[in-house]
This record gives structure tokens, C-alpha cells and sequence, in this order.
């Protein structure tokens, strides 16, 4: 592996070998997302827990101060908006490579739509990035997507959609965790794979078990976005959450941590 494609991948995955990044690319397909109306203002708070973040070109540029800023996962693909729910996986690839490099991206992410109609695209898609990315040692986190289908986050759908990203090339995948067979998901990937948390899930505790749970059968992370930051605490959930990647905490020590720091934010208050 080139000097560059090592240093990258340094910046993202910490020396323990994991990592938590926090995703605020949402609003590319869905518009202004709740409590992620104003990026700036979301993220401020949240960054010194994140390893790195991941957005668009439009959101880093308007809303990140460059000389605040984490290692950036930079989203390139889209083309397709809520509007149009039945059309997601229509995706392509927005922006170029210069660009990222032009922006400093420590990585770029793009979705691929395993078993949509448009599987093919958005696979071709991945492999062209990948092409392009290799020559300038910029590793390409994929994105198992699955549109509004979240029924398909099931082990032997992922294990598929995984493996088929680290085969194209993808250096990291971003999937989702399932209760029964995630470890045969890991498995299957030769690839670090960090989850995503989904639409946000009615208690904490809930998070911070799969988020362990996850940890524990195999996956060296995070891309965990509106269970932080659509949460009345995200500070708190984000320290928990970081807690349970870097500290090896459990659940229960995760609550402590959330609760402590909720407790902390309302004597300020
Ligand atoms: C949105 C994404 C997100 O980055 C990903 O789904 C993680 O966010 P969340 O934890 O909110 O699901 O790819 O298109």
C-alpha cells in the first residue's frame, strides 16, 4: 500500500484500530433533515468526539471551518432526492476527485444499491471511483444503501452487499448492524466495516447494545449519524458512544457515561 493510501487511512482508523465517524451527508437526498437544519450548528458541538466526518462538498465548504475541521469522508454520490422515494438507488457520481483532493478529503463514500434496479449502475459506479481514487492513494468507503427498503438490513443481505463493495475495491464498508448474524456479515468482508445507526431508536441503552454488540462480532466502528445528533442530548450520546469504540465500555457503562454528562448539561442549563 502507497505512503499516501497508509497516511489517509491513519486519519481515519485511530491506532487501536477503531473508529467513529459522524455522518452529516444526510441532507443530499433528504433536504433540510430534523436537527440537522443548520450543519454548522450540529456538528460544532460534536466534533472533538468524532475521528472524522463525513458530508458533502456543499456542506463542508459552507458550514466547516477549515481550520477547525476533522478528517473529512467526503460523500460524492447523488443525484436523487426523497421526492422521488422509488428512485434512490438512481444515484451517480457527483463529484470529481480533483475535488476531493482539492478539499483535502482524507476519503471519499459514495452508495452502492445492491438488489435495486439500478444495482448495476451504482456498481460500476464504485469501481470506475475506485479506479480513479487508487492512482491518488484516496480510499473509497461504500456505502451498502438501502433507500427506504429498511426491512433488507438483515445478515444475509449485508454479507452480500459487503463482500460485493470490498471486492470492487471499497477500502472501508459502511453497513448496517443486524441482531442475528452480524459476525457472519464481518466475516465475509476482508474490508474494516464501521455501522451506520439508521433513523433514530426510541432509548440509548438500545444504541449503545448494538453499537457493542457490533464491536464485539467483528466491525471496527461507527458511521453513526441521527442517533447522535437528533438525539435532546448529543454530547452526552456521542461521549457514550465513543466510550464504547475507544474504552471498550459495556452498555451499562455507556448509560453511566450519557447520564453523567446529561446530568452535567442540565446544571449549566
Ligand atoms: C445517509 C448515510 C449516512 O451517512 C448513514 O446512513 C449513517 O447515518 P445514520 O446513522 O443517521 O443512519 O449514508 O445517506
Amino acid at each position: 500500500m502507497d505512503w499516501g493510501m497508509k497516511n489517509r487511512l491513519s486519519q481515519l482508523i485511530q491506532p487501536d484500530g477503531r473508529a467513529m465517524f459522524l455522518p452529516i451527508d444526510h441532507g443530499y437526498f433528504q433536504g433540510p433533515t430534523y436537527r440537522l437544519e443548520e450543519p454548522g450548528k450540529t456538528i460544532e458541538p460534536l466534533l472533538p468526539y468524532a475521528d472524522a466526518i463525513m458530508l458533502t462538498r456543499g456542506i463542508l465548504r459552507s458550514c466547516i471551518d477549515p481550520a477547525k475541521s476533522k478528517p473529512i469522508i467526503l460523500r460524492v454520490s447523488g443525484g436523487t432526492s426523497m421526492a422521488r422515494k422509488d428512485e434512490l438507488d438512481q444515484e451517480g457520481i457527483t463529484t470529481s476527485v480533483k475535488e476531493a483532493i482539492r478539499l483535502n478529503a482524507s476519503a471519499v463514500s459514495m452508495s452502492i444499491f445492491v438488489g435495486a434496479p439500478n444495482e448495476h449502475q451504482t456498481l460500476l459506479n464504485l469501481s470506475n471511483l475506485v479506479n480513479e481514487c487508487e492512482e491518488y492513494g484516496i480510499p473509497v468507503m461504500a456505502v451498502t444503501a438501502v433507500g427506504t427498503e429498511l426491512e433488507k438490513r438483515e445478515a444475509r443481505y449485508l454479507a452480500l452487499a459487503c463482500r460485493i463493495a470490498a471486492e470492487l475495491g471499497a477500502r472501508v464498508v459502511k453497513t448496517y448492524y443486524c441482531r442475528e448474524g452480524f459476525e457472519k456479515v464481518v466475516r465475509g468482508c476482508p474490508v474494516p466495516i464501521v455501522m451506520a445507526g439508521g433513523p433514530k431508536v426510541e432509548s440509548e441503552l438500545e444504541v449503545f447494545e448494538f453499537v457493542h454488540d457490533g464491536i464485539q462480532k467483528g466491525a471496527i466502528g461507527v458511521n453513526l449519524g441521527r442517533n447522535i445528533w437528533q438525539h435532546d442530548h448529543p454530547v452526552a450520546m456521542a461521549k457514550a458512544i465513543r466510550a464504547i469504540i475507544h474504552e471498550d465500555a459495556t452498555p451499562k457503562e455507556a448509560m453511566s457515561i450519557f447520564e453523567e454528562e446529561r446530568s452535567k448539561e442540565k446544571d449549566e442549563e
